[in-house]
């Protein structure tokens, strides 16, 4: 990234709604960038905030018995309470009610109509009292607003129009000769699209105040307030203006994170008033895609919003914010689900980055007694991958491409696992002989998960900071990415502590399969045959009765007090735990990730007080026990018959 400055924008949301996912989705990705950005060492101003005026706000005040100042006041800690939950780091928080943005709205409304770019013209046409607009003729066949549905109502009347028109070939070069500027590609075409087809008209930017008096005045006629929408996007700039300290050199804006729904207000409208105020625009703007949940658009009225609020209570902020900027590319659609959720929280943070946590600090503390091994060679291939995600993940981030930095990342986390499951450290510490390149492993290991909480810190800031602490006792916030993305920065001899599962795994209702008839208990048992020493023979429907099923080890841990039984818990297509008593045989590092096979409808039972639903199948012999196990890859929860 080559800016100096980096100042990122959301929408300042309506202070009206009640805030849902989609609004905690804008700030998420602005909050990845700003820490991102601070992590690298540049200046980054991050601004988020609320639009406060016009005439729903009105009516939702008086509908409370409040004036509209008191109903705002304390609306809008919604969203501040919101972003505190979700460890955002927005360096300023504007109000559209201010009076330092209510100043420079006037300020900038009387520089144009002194310009001569603000007219006052009589004007009729539809209006939507909701949506607080204007429609033409061509717009309502039907007489219904096109955005809200509701009936729309003939209104003649004298008004102030900023003369957008002016600006519409201006506007199409703009945007032509900065590739960059609007993005995705596919939403710049269409904004270009649109230029094409339609004539820019000008833009009524007053309403009269005897209608609508919540709202900004017009600095040259009392009359009439400013349309909700100017006022709005002048936010941007104004608090480069009053809410930034000494630093005004933010603007321009390095990037506004938008939604689809308002791309056009922020390409066409803000461009062209911009460039009427010859203030220079913004560098890009980003219309991100909209989550629905089961397909349908997220409404108050269809009683569908996911609260992030609750999401963030049940599972955490760092897996909500992981989960939405993995689940889905940023610019496109995607519809939320719990499921989908607990997906990614059960294969990639509990499975995939927590269990090399756990592994690696239990193997760290088994046989180095948690202190970090000094490694006796330098692992160049996994050094070169965890050093070289870096410019990678700046670039993938620099397009806004959250879920391309994250493959970046999960690169080092996959390699890191098979680092464990190739390098085998249960085997070299066997011997004597193995002892140094055990050393190098679990160093190496220890210092490749350094790596990843550093680059997964922007992401997933409250775990990861908890994670580096852990292994520097440093704050990952205070670091530049320059001076810690170099390999070899463990500090050999430090004493690490064990810790807590990271994302302990979501146990969706397990479902323990009912035994569908009785296996026989072991009094029933028939004797060995002793002729043929066979076990008795049993017909096929028998047999039938028995569920095996292949099963993988997610998580493995000894029994407290118990030096046979180990408790596993797998995934046989539904999550499951098993007590297995190979205790002797293997330690629960070298299970994780294996599959095995179980016998899925076995009576639950408790072993030692812990509960197994189920029961893994080894075959024995004097030598000891060896797993039964599938020689090729194959899902978990496949019958086996
Ligand atoms: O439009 N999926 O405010 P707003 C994804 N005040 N993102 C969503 C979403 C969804 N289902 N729902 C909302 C306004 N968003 C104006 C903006 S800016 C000068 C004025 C996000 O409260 C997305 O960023 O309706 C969208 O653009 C924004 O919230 C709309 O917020």
């Amino acid at each position: 990234m080559e800016w100096k400055f980096f100042y990122v924008t959301t929408p300042i949301y309506y202070v009206n709604d009640v805030p849902h996912i989609g609004h905690a989705y804008t700030t998420i990705a602005a909050d990845i960038l700003a820490r991102f950005n601070r992590f690298m060492g540049h200046t980054v101003y991050f601004l988020t905030g609320t639009d406060e005026h016009g005439q729903k706000v009105l009516k939702a005040a008086s509908d409370a018995g409040l004036s509209p100042k008191e109903h705002t006041d304390k609306l809008y800690q919604n969203f501040k309470n919101l972003w505190t939950k979700l460890d955002i780091t927005n360096d300023a928080f504007i109000r559209t009610t201010d009076s330092g943005h209510i100043e420079i709205v006037q300020e900038l409304l009387q520089r144009l109509y002194d310009k001569g770019e603000i007219v006052k013209r009589r004007y009729e046409g539809w209006y939507c009292t909701h949506d607080e607009r204007f429609w033409t003729d061509k717009d309502v066949p039907q007489r219904n607003c096109p955005d809200c549905g509701r009936a729309v109502e003939k209104i003649e009347e004298e008004n102030y129009f900023f003369l957008m028109s002016k600006y519409h070939e201006a506007l199409v070069r703009h945007i032509k000769d900065n590739p960059g500027y609007i993005m995705p590609e596919s939403r710049k075409n269409e904004v270009l699209g649109f230029l094409r087809s339609n004539a820019l008209g000008d833009l009524c930017v007053s309403r009269p105040a005897q209608r609508l008096s919540w709202g900004v005045p017009m600095p040259f006629d009392t009359n009439y307030v400013t349309y909700v929408w100017f006022d709005a996007l002048i936010n941007y700039y104004s608090a480069t203006r009053y809410l930034s300290g000494d630093k005004s050199d933010f603007w321009p804006a390095s990037v506004h994170i938008v939604g689809k729904d308002i791309l056009t207000t922020h390409a066409v409208f803000w461009s062209a008033m911009l460039m009427a105020l010859d203030i220079p625009l913004p560098k890009r703007l980003f219309a991100h895609g909209w989550w629905t949940t089961e397909g349908r658009k997220m409404s108050k009225s269809l009683g569908n919003a996911v609260d992030p609020f609750e999401i963030t209570q049940r599972y955490g902020a760092d897996a909500l914010r992981y989960f939405l900027f993995r689940e889905v590319t940023f610019g496109l659609d995607g519809d939320f689900s719990e499921a989908a959720l607990i997906g990614r929280i059960n294969t990639d943070l509990a499975n995939d980055l927590g269990n090399l946590v756990s592994r690696s600090f239990a193997m760290l503390n088994k046989y180095f007694n948690g202190k970090i091994p000094a490694a006796n060679a330098v692992e160049e291939e996994l050094k070169g991958i965890a050093e070289g995600i870096l410019p990678k993940i700046d670039a993938e981030l620099d397009a806004l491409a959250f879920q391309k930095a994250l493959d970046e990342i999960w690169t080092l986390v996959t390699y890191l696992n098979k680092y464990i499951d190739t390098n085998k450290p249960w085997v070299l510490a066997k011997s004597s002989e193995t002892q140094e390149r055990l050393a190098t492993v679990i160093y190496s290991l220890i210092e490749g998960i350094r790596f990843v909480s550093l680059y997964l810190y922007p992401f997933m800031p409250k775990s990861m900071a908890m994670l580096y602490k852990h292994l520097t006792l440093e704050d990952v916030s205070k670091v530049r990415l320059s001076e810690v993305s170099r390999w070899g920065l463990i500090e050999i001899g430090m004493q690490i502590q064990g810790m807590e599962q990271l994302f302990p795994r979501i146990e969706t209702e397990v479902k323990a399969a009912k035994p569908q008839a009785a296996v026989p208990s072991p009094k029933e048992e028939r004797p060995m045959n002793a002729v043929d020493n066979v076990v008795d023979i049993v017909d096929i429907a028998d047999f039938a009765k028995i569920k095996l099923k292949t099963a993988k080890v997610i998580t493995a841990e000894a029994v407290k007090g118990s030096n046979k039984l180990i408790r596993l818990t797998v995934d046989s297509g539904e999550a499951r735990q098993v007590v297995a008593g190979i205790g002797k045989h293997y330690t629960p590092e070298e299970l994780v990730g294996k599959t095995v096979v179980i016998v899925a409808n076995l009576k639950p039972a408790k072993l030692m007080g812990v509960e197994s639903q189920g029961m893994v199948l080894a075959a024995s012999d004097p030598d000891g026990l060896t797993l039964i196990t599938v020689d090729r890859e194959i899902p978990a929860g496949a019958q086996v018959k």
